[in-house]
């Protein structure tokens, strides 16, 4: 297990290129310090990062992830950092289920000209994450007992059907009989929930319905 001491966290950086990567830029050129615990990706829009590429990447051992994108309606593509926020929900969700503090993931609303806080949203959430430590989902995951063919960082956590998203609930089922039992379950909690063949297994998604919880 990583130590906490001496620790520097890894944090992928995903920045649209209007606005996040400008600011990342303008730091660089302003020689504005701040930690090297970034790696960054250039993105169209913030609108393009899927919630997945967030959640995976926290499934593979990194200590954070962050979003840059444009502040709110200033997107060059109309409402991509609209559609962000909207994910935002959706991720932090995901995360909960899997026991991995929310707070590991952030959306930050730059300008081109915002250099400066660029750097430090990286320094506060650097010293966030050193406080809280290193990120052991990887070690302690409630998806631990998963054999390899059914590796959790490849299964696919959000199910897209008819414009709705559904969660992955975290279980395999065997058979048609539990699986069946399972999505009644969920149907008298007052969930959508959609059964999904897997390898010879059953993945099932579930959807909050609106005004039911
Ligand atoms: Fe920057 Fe959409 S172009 S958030």
């Amino acid at each position: 297990m990583k130590k906490k001491r001496g620790f520097s966290p890894k944090i992928l950086c995903f920045l649209c290129k209007w606005c996040g990567y400008s600011a990342a830029d303008l730091s660089g050129i302003q020689r504005i310090q701040y930690p090297p615990t970034i790696r960054a990706i250039e993105v169209v829009c913030s609108g393009m990062v899927h919630p997945n590429w967030v959640v995976n990447s926290l499934l593979s051992g990194l200590d954070g992830v962050m979003i840059f994108g444009c502040h709110l309606g200033q997107c060059h593509y109309g409402g991509g950092n609209e559609l962000a926020l909207k994910r935002k929900e959706v991720i932090e969700e995901t995360l909960f289920d899997m026991g991995i503090d929310q707070r590991r993931f952030s959306i930050k609303w730059v300008s081109a000209a915002e250099g400066e806080q660029f750097a430090n949203a990286v320094q506060e959430m650097t010293q966030f994450l050193k406080k809280l430590g290193p990120n052991t989902y990887s070690v302690k995951g409630p998806f631990s007992h998963i054999p390899p063919v059914y590796d959790a960082r490849k299964i696919s956590f959000i199910y897209s059907t008819n414009g709705k998203d559904y969660f992955w609930d975290g279980n395999i089922y065997e058979d048609n009989l539990s699986a069946h039992s399972a999505i009644s379950r969920y149907l008298n909690e007052g969930f959508e929930a959609k059964l999904v063949p897997s390898k010879g297994k059953i993945l099932i998604y579930t959807r909050r319905v609106p005004g039911k919880h």
